[in-house]
């Protein structure tokens, strides 16, 4: 055989090795409170950041392109249809080369909101999810403790967030 046949096969060899690797190592997180995973939600876009003082973490908001649109256009109240918000949570650790400043340290959790009036009517329009550590371990616990806290901004479709304001 040809030294060119013998590279091609060896590159479909390896390439029959790596392709269930790098399957194994995307496997999505299970289910939280009978919601499926929001994938891709490293690559959404910011609809703002909170830092929390008494716990002192980092908290940056985000959301699918619908939430985005709808937060960028002034329609949250309320939320559309099929916008996702998701709040990923860091403990804030000191910037080692500015000690004033605080930056995100450990992953300690996402979770997400998925607007939906009719599918998850009887949890408020909303679907509520969360998933722990890098892991993204599945919290399991139902929906009823995410609902009590949110229930002060019930009036603003259970949502705390305001959009931080952004240059137009
Ligand atoms: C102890 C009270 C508390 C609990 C429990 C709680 N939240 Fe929240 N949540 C808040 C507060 C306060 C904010 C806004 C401030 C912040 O953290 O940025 C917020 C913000 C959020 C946001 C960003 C959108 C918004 O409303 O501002 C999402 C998404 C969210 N929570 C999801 C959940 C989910 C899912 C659960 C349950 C697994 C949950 N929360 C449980 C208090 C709570």
């Amino acid at each position: 055989m040809h030294s060119f046949s013998w590279y091609v096969m060896l590159m479909l060899m390896l390439i029959g090795v790596a392709t269930p690797l790098a399957h194994a190592a995307e496997t999505t997180p299970a289910p939280s409170n009978g919601i499926d995973y929001p994938k891709g939600w490293q690559d959404w876009r910011a609809i703002s950041v909170s830092h929390r003082a008494d716990n002192n973490t980092i908290r940056l908001i985000l959301g699918n392109d619908v939430a985005v649109k709808a937060a960028r256009t002034g329609k949250t109240n309320p939320w559309p249809d099929g916008a996702i918000l998701g709040k990923i949570v860091w403990k804030a650790v000191q910037m080692d080369n500015w000690k004033d400043a605080n930056v995100p340290g450990n992953l300690l959790h996402a979770e997400f909101m998925l607007k939906d009036s009719k599918k998850y009517a009887e949890s408020y329009g909303w679907g509520w999810g969360r998933w722990l550590g890098l892991e993204q371990k599945p919290f399991d616990q139902g929906a009823t403790s995410c609902i009590d806290c949110h229930t002060p901004v019930k009036d603003r479709d259970w949502v705390f967030t305001q959009p931080a304001v952004l240059p137009r």
